[in-house]
This record gives C-alpha cells, structure tokens and sequence, in this order.
C-alpha cells in the first residue's frame, strides 16, 4: 500500500510501522519525532550480505554507508549483521569506534581527510583508507611512518560513468571533486605512487557513480571500466589489484514514480556483470565489495510532526505548518525531492486535499512538499513524511535554534530511544556567555 512492507494500517485505520501504532508512538515520545524500522533494516542488511555471497562468493563483502544515517546504535546494527562500515569523517569513525564497531571492518573516504583524521584512523587500526589524490597520499604516508605503521590503501578513482539522477549527487563523471580520472591517466600514475611509498600497501580500487540511481546499465559499464582498469595496473606494474569496491548508488522509492529494485536484483546483476568482465580479461577475482546507503534505511524511516496552522490563500495554495522542516529534512530545499505524505490517525482515509507542508524555520523555502496529496488536514493532526530514513538525520541542523528530533526504533513490538530528543542545554553547550 505505501511502497514497504514496514508500513500498514490498523483496526483503529491508524498507520503503523514495523506493527507498532504510529500515532501512539507520537503520544509517548512528542514531536517531531524520527521512527525507524529495526527489524527491517536488520533484515536489509543480511539480504545484502546473503546475496553478495551467494551471486559472487565468500570473497565479498557489504560496507554500509554511513552517511545516510550515523548513530552509535545504527553501527552496533551494521557490526551485528556482519557489514563493513563506510565513514566519511572523523566523527562518523569516532561514533562507529565509541559504537565498538571493529575498525578493520572501517573504510575512511573522504576528498580531504585532515592530519587529525589520518591520525584517528592510522591509530583506530582502520581498516582501509579510500585515498582520493596524490597530496593526500603522500600525508598518509607521511603519517603511517612516523607511527611505524602501514596503510592499507584502495584509490578513489573516477570511471567517467554518467548516471542519471540529480547533478548534485552525481559523482562518476570526470568533473568531480571526487577522486582522480581513469581517461586522463591520473589514475594509473597515482597506482604507481602508491607502489612507490613504503608506508602504504596498495589493495584496491574504489569507485562511486552516484545515488538513487534506477538504470542498470551504469553500474555494469562502472564495473567494466574498473575491470578494465586492473588490468592496465597489471599491465603496467605486474601486481592484482586485491579489493574492489563498486560504491553505492542503487535508488529507493520515494513517490510512486520511483520503481527499484529489490535487493537479490541488483546484486545479482552487478556481480553477474563483475565476473563476466574479470573472465573476459583473465583477471584472478579480486574481493568485491559495495556500499550501500540510502536502500538500506530510507525505506526503513518516517518522520512524524504535529501541524499547526493551516493557512488557504484563495486561489493560490493551502499551506499546512508543520512543528520541523528544513532542520530535520533539508532534502527538499536542497534537491528539490519529492516525499509522500499522510495523516497517520486517518491512514485509511483517501488523500484528498491537495497541499503545501510548510517547515517552522524563518526561510520561504523551507518546505517539505508542494502540491502533495493528504488527507482532510486540520491543526492538531499528526502529520508523517514516509521514507525518510537515509540523508534526512544525518543531514539535520540547528538552524533557528531548533533542537533535532528524537529517534526511535521499533523492533519485534519494542520500541526504544537511539537518539534522544536535542534540548535547549544542548544547544547553549558550546556557547560561552
Ligand atoms: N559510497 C560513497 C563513496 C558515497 O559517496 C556514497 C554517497 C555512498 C557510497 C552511498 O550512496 P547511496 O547508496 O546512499 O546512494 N545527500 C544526498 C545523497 C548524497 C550521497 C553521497 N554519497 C541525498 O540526500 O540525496
């Protein structure tokens, strides 16, 4: 009915996620509130995983891309399930490390890792560093030698791959910021850097096309490219690339013109494309990995608020203020990404008023939707924004002051704090007066 299977309605014709009732939930914890499908994601995570392994084999592995959505309780998860984790900071491998996350399951990104963070990670015992240019291999380098470490290094690199989704989250393409570009030959001379400092062991390949992607057909030229890549590096320098890394990117759906895949789909067809292209070039199988993001908690999300006003300019439009916006979901603001919208005590009801969700912060442009369909809306009503469990929490601020909601997760008929509700001490805690 709503596009995943975490979200149904009840006798009572009120919405309910992962079993439990929403509305209810709202009652106990206030809003805005953040409610998050445990079992779900859990269930997400060891498909992924399963279908790796079966479609490729036991030398491949699923890294959760923690920008979508970090907390000390979504790591515990990942470790729970088997995943390696992608960080992309310093505070997203200190939240996994406080979370007792094992750092050699960590990959650290990122297009400018500072000292400090090279320094965090080289004495974590991260896993992985994803390098991204030749300046910042030579600092890691640089840092591993005066610690009397080696690191283990796998090269961003861009495939020159162009997917279709929006320009911001496109990362593929030669003019990025990510990564060094295979076509002009950047890429292979940074190959031969890597080989060159002793304080680096050369493991892999990375890359990354971009996210909520639907075709197929860019990630199976991403892994030809890539592919064909290892082989230059052997050609060149008589060495395997061990580790692969295809990145995340696969697309969730958000609205009903969003149709993915499930997940046995897209693995399936990206490691049938992986290993089509290492036999036609006589490779030995590197160690695959991906890293999933979005499709592993979007689905799994909803954001619930309480409306306020509801304000009809005649002829014009009917905006529906809401108690968040902007500060828990800059989504709309930023990319302009359209959500689906109910009244969680009417979930039954047809969506028949056509509206605009208006966000509390003091900017025109912080809204949630234009022209969306929900049902009769009045002050008072509980209001929820569905899929919002990737890039919504992790990308929310204080603008306004306004503290960010709490987090809930629902498992097995339990629901339980993961992040607790932001407070006003909490927003003075940094501020000397
Ligand atoms: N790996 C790398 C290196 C990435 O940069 C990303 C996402 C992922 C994996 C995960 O991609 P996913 O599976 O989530 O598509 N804030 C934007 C999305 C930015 C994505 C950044 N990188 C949004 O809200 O749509």
């Amino acid at each position: 009915m709503f596009g995943t299977e975490s979200l149904a309605v009840n006798a009572q014709g009120h919405l309910t996620l992962g079993g439990m009732d929403v509305p209810a939930l709202a009652q106990k914890y206030g809003t805005p509130l953040m409610l998050m499908d445990e079992g779900w994601i859990r269930k997400t995570a060891s498909a992924y995983h399963d279908a790796i392994r079966k479609h490729y084999g036991e030398n491949a592995d699923v890294s959760y891309a923690s920008k979508a959505f970090s907390t000390g309780y979504m790591y515990k998860i990942m470790a729970e399930t088997g995943l390696c984790a992608d960080v992309v900071s310093g505070g997203e491998l200190y939240t996994a490390r406080a979370a007792g996350f094992p750092m050699n399951r960590v990959f650290l990104h990122g297009n400018n890792k500072t000292p400090d963070e090279i320094i965090l990670a080289l004495e974590s015992g991260i896993g992985h560093f994803v390098s991204d240019n030749l300046t910042e291999l030579a600092l890691i380098n640089a840092l591993a030698a005066e610690r009397g470490l080696t690191a283990d290094i796998m090269l961003r690199v861009k495939p020159g791959v162009e997917a279709h989704t929006h320009d911001f989250v496109k990362t593929g393409q030669i003019d990025s910021k990510f990564g060094v570009a295979i076509e002009t030959g950047e890429a292979l001379d940074a190959i031969g850097e890597i080989l060159k400092l002793s304080n680096l062991r050369y493991v892999g390949i990375h890359c990354h096309i971009g996210s909520q992607i639907f075709e197929t057909a860019p990630f199976g030229e991403a892994a030809r490219v890539m592919i064909n890549f290892m082989a230059a590096i052997r050609d060149r320098y008589g060495v395997d690339t061990a580790e692969l890394n295809l990145g995340g990117g696969f697309g969730v759906r958000y609205t009903e013109e969003d149709a993915p895949r499930t997940v046995e789909e897209n693995v399936a067809m990206l490691c049938a494309a992986v290993k089509a292209e290492l036999a036609a070039r006589n490779l030995p199988a590197p160690r695959l990995l991906i890293e999933p993001g979005r499709s592993m908690v979007a689905p799994a999300g909803i954001t619930v608020y309480t409306v306020g006003s509801v304000k009809t300019i005649p002829g014009i439009r009917t905006y529906v203020s809401i108690d968040g916006g902007m500060t828990d979901n800059p989504r709309y603001i930023l990319y302009g990404s359209k959500y689906e919208f109910l009244l969680p005590e009417y979930a039954a009801e047809p969506r028949t008023q056509v509206v605009t969700i208006a966000g509390r912060n003091c900017e025109s442009g912080d809204l949630l939707g234009e022209h969306v369909e929900i049902q009769p809306v009045k002050a008072g009503d509980l209001l929820c924004t569905l899929t919002t469990g990737a890039y919504n929490y992790s990308m929310a601020s204080n603008y306004n002051r306004v503290p960010r909601p709490a987090v809930v997760m629902v498992r097995d008929g339990e629901d339980k704090v993961v992040v607790r509700r932001e407070t006003y001490e909490d927003l003075i805690r940094n501020d000397i007066f």
